[in-house]
């Protein structure tokens, strides 16, 4: 019987958010240096066996009921399809869905549908083939637009888009986004940017926040109150007046307001690095080390103990506002979107 992640809070983490590379193709200025950062040694990287099993111990003894992939960009992975094959075969068979920047979707995505993956989220900042270039340092828009558009051909729906506004670079493009999202059928979602930069540039007073991204889709559309309840979702959605999905549902647009408008208390996720650390959050200063118990001879009711161990331990809340508020060593690109 599967014993649930659960912290001294009362939360459960049934969402796993696996990190497959730390690695990258994009050098989002949000994110990462444009001469990139020093990469996971190989021999740390969890292997397909290793990062199968400990999904396969999540999903039969704790409980956990969604995989996402991320990364870095998980399409970098030379074994994804196999590994989301693999984690598709288990029971029960959780949701399995894909983070992604979309650069290299275009070639894999019907077979990554055929091996069990339900659904991507495509990271796209811009429209402009120039802004792409200025925010990623690479000249891939044409490839990550292929790539979602591929996406939803393949049926890896719905497809959802995440967006990072910066001030002074796209800030001015919400609306221009929400009317491609709306045309294409894709759900979109504007993230406010969080201190999770490699360079540890992140500026509170200059990220762009969700009361003004709402009041820059306001000017465009009618942004009406959703009915379907949140849950654990961090993102926030409306509905768009006049709008239908893909599926022919009112179209929705979400704000993930992680610091103006923090959903910490209802989270729902555990998070496992490429190189087999346990983070109970996004923002936890402490990690646990599962990859030297698994190459050692722990059994898997040895891991699921110490998995429930490091999540029983969980923050409270980010604490970004805080005073004692400490940004994580490792960036976002290290521990998985
Ligand atoms: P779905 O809505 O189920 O598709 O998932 P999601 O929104 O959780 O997935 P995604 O990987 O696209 O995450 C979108 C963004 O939400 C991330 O880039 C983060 O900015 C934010 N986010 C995801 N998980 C957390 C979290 O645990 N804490 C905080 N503060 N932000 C998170
Ligand atoms: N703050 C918020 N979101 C971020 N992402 C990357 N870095 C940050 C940050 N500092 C987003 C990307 C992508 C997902 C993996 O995380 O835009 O959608
Ligand atoms: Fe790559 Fe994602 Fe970081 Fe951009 S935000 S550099 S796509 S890991």
């Amino acid at each position: 019987m599967a014993t649930s992640l659960i912290d001294q809070y009362g939360r459960v983490a049934r969402d796993l958010r696996i990190s497959l590379t730390d690695r990258c193709n994009l050098r989002c200025s949000y994110c990462m240096p444009a001469e990139g950062l020093s990469w996971l040694p190989g021999p740390d990287v969890l292997t397909d066996d290793e990062v199968i099993r400990l999904a396969r111990i999540a999903v039969q003894d704790l409980g956990v009921t969604e995989i996402r992939f991320t990364g870095g960009e998980p399409l970098l992975r030379p074994g994804l399809t196999g590994i989301v094959a693999a984690v598709a075969a288990l029971t029960p068979r959780p949701e399995i869905s894909l983070t992604t920047n979309a650069v290299g979707l275009a070639g894999v995505a019907d077979a990554l549908r055929a091996g069990g993956l339900d659904r991507v989220n495509v990271s796209l900042d811009t429209l402009d083939p120039d802004r792409f270039t200025t925010i990623t340092h690479r000249r891939r828009l044409p490839d990550a637009l292929a790539g979602l558009a591929a996406a939803a051909l393949a049926g890896l729906t719905p497809v959802k888009i995440n967006t990072v506004l910066m001030r002074g670079v796209n800030d001015d493009e919400a609306p221009e986004l929400l009317r491609f999202a709306l045309e294409n059928g894709h759900q979109l979602r504007f993230i406010e940017q969080m201190p999770l930069d490699a360079q540890h540039a992140w500026q509170r007073d200059q990220m762009v926040t969700a009361d003004e991204i709402l009041a820059s889709l306001r000017s465009r559309y009618t942004l009406l109150p959703d009915p379907v309840a949140r849950g654990a979702a961090p993102a926030e959605t409306w509905l768009v007046d006049g709008h239908l999905d893909a599926a022919g549902a009112p179209a929705r647009v979400g704000v993930i307001g992680s610091v103006t408008r923090p959903f910490c208390g209802d989270c729902d996720r555990t998070r496992l690095t490429a190189d087999g650390q346990v983070r109970s959050c996004l923002f936890a200063r402490e990690e646990t080390d599962l990859r030297a118990a698994l190459r050692g001879d722990a059994d898997d009711a040895e891991l699921a103990r110490i998995w429930r161990t490091a999540m029983w331990g969980k923050l409270p809340g980010h604490g970004i506002d805080d005073e004692t508020f400490l940004q994580p060593t490792r960036p976002m690109s290290a521990i998985g979107g």
